[in-house]
């Protein structure tokens, strides 16, 4: 008798004392539970004669509904205190000034990339791409490279470890493999290519990442080229000087960028030549329309007629131009970073400073402003 009294006591203050669920959920355990201490005198009632069970019958069916009760009530008693503790919390005071959310930014070069695509689409231009990683042929001999040209060798090239069959692939140099690639109709159709294989009429432009084994501050080992290519009948000079001229004074928003073109020589083009912005990197910063520097941000020229023919285009019949931008050298002119490396370093101090928010969706017509 003592006994059920002192446990049920027990258990009221244990039940009382509990300062969370957990807690009581242990009480419960602890009595009503499988192995509990009321669960154990119930199981004792089976063993007792009829008149002890009679009498102890009811009096253990009491206590257990008596902790059963004391329990639920104390549950519900904690629920309550648990949901005033999470109103008085969680109060939203609407006074407060809105919390300022931490932005990744865009890259100069995605940035100026995004632009120079934007003002080229506008001029009908559609986009094609190639891989990364060329086979010689793309990027050297269908390119019309005499086999001993100073491009093919280590000091300019990131030549791959030959395969099985002995072929030494490229990180290709330029995006002019991607030439190749639009041209040839029988060319073998690469996964997930824009463009491949084109029969002429064509006016693609090819944005990529180019490799060169080079740093100082108007070079890096990875850079990012976009080629031009335009193959129409009766094309000329003219039209790629007025593509350039134009594209130029749209990606700089101003008529009074100085640039100039220089005779120059690629193998696949003929005749061929650089263009150059002028700018003045004399102080931290890069300024253009001034100064006494020429940054050169482009090869270009007509397409050679054995490149053509290499394609499997007739040159009597189609002619055409193609260019070659450097677009990280674009970016540093019209953003004014004097150093090209910086591009790459994954400062996050640089790219807080020189990076654009989201919102800056680049407009073709407008630019930035
Ligand atoms: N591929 C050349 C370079 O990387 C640029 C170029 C492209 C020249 C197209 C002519 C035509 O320097």
């Amino acid at each position: 008798m003592t006994d059920l009294s002192q446990l049920q006591s027990e258990l009221a203050a244990r039940i009382a004392a509990a300062g969370d669920m957990t807690a009581l959920e242990q009480v419960r355990v602890e009595a009503l539970g499988k192995s509990g201490s009321i669960s154990a005198l119930l199981g004792g009632l089976g063993k007792m004669s009829p008149e002890e069970r009679r009498e102890q019958g009811p009096k253990i069916n009491g206590l257990r509904d008596a902790v059963a009760t004391a329990i639920a009530q104390k549950k519900a008693a904690l629920e309550a205190s648990e949901l005033d503790a999470r109103l008085a919390s969680e109060r939203v005071d609407l006074s407060l000034p809105a919390r300022p959310e931490r932005k990744g930014r865009v890259h100069p070069t995605l940035q100026t990339l995004d632009e120079m695509i934007a003002i080229f689409a506008e001029m009908g231009f559609s986009l094609a791409e190639g891989p990364d990683i060329e086979d010689d042929f793309h990027n050297f001999t269908a390119l019309n490279f005499p086999p001993k040209h100073p491009a093919r060798e280590m000091h300019d090239t990131f030549w791959l470890a030959p395969d099985e069959a002995g072929e030494r692939k490229v990180l290709r140099t330029h995006t002019s493999p991607v030439q190749i690639r639009v041209m040839q109709g029988s060319n073998e159709k690469l996964p997930g290519w824009i463009a491949n294989g084109q029969a002429p009429p064509i006016r693609v432009i090819v944005p990529g990442r180019v490799y060169r084994s080079d740093s100082d501050a108007t070079h890096t080992p990875m850079f990012h080229q976009l080629e031009g290519l335009v193959i129409d009948r009766a094309i000329h000079m003219g039209h790629l000087k007025w593509t350039l001229d134009t594209f130029t004074r749209r990606f700089f928003e101003t008529d009074s960028v100085v640039t100039r073109f220089r005779p120059h020589h690629f193998p696949f083009t003929e005749p061929s030549a650089e263009m150059d912005v002028q700018c003045d990197r004399s102080g931290g910063s890069v300024k253009i329309g001034q100064g006494s520097d020429w940054l050169e941000i482009l090869g270009g020229g007509m397409v050679h007629p054995k490149v053509l023919e290499n394609c499997g285009v007739d040159p009597d019949e189609w002619q055409g131009f193609a260019f070659g931008l450097g677009v990280d050298r674009l970016g540093m002119l019209k953003y004014g970073m004097p150093d090209l490396r910086d591009m790459f370093a994954a400062d996050l101090r640089w790219l807080e400073h020189y990076g654009f928010t989201a919102f800056q969706a680049p407009n073709p017509a407008t630019g930035l402003s």
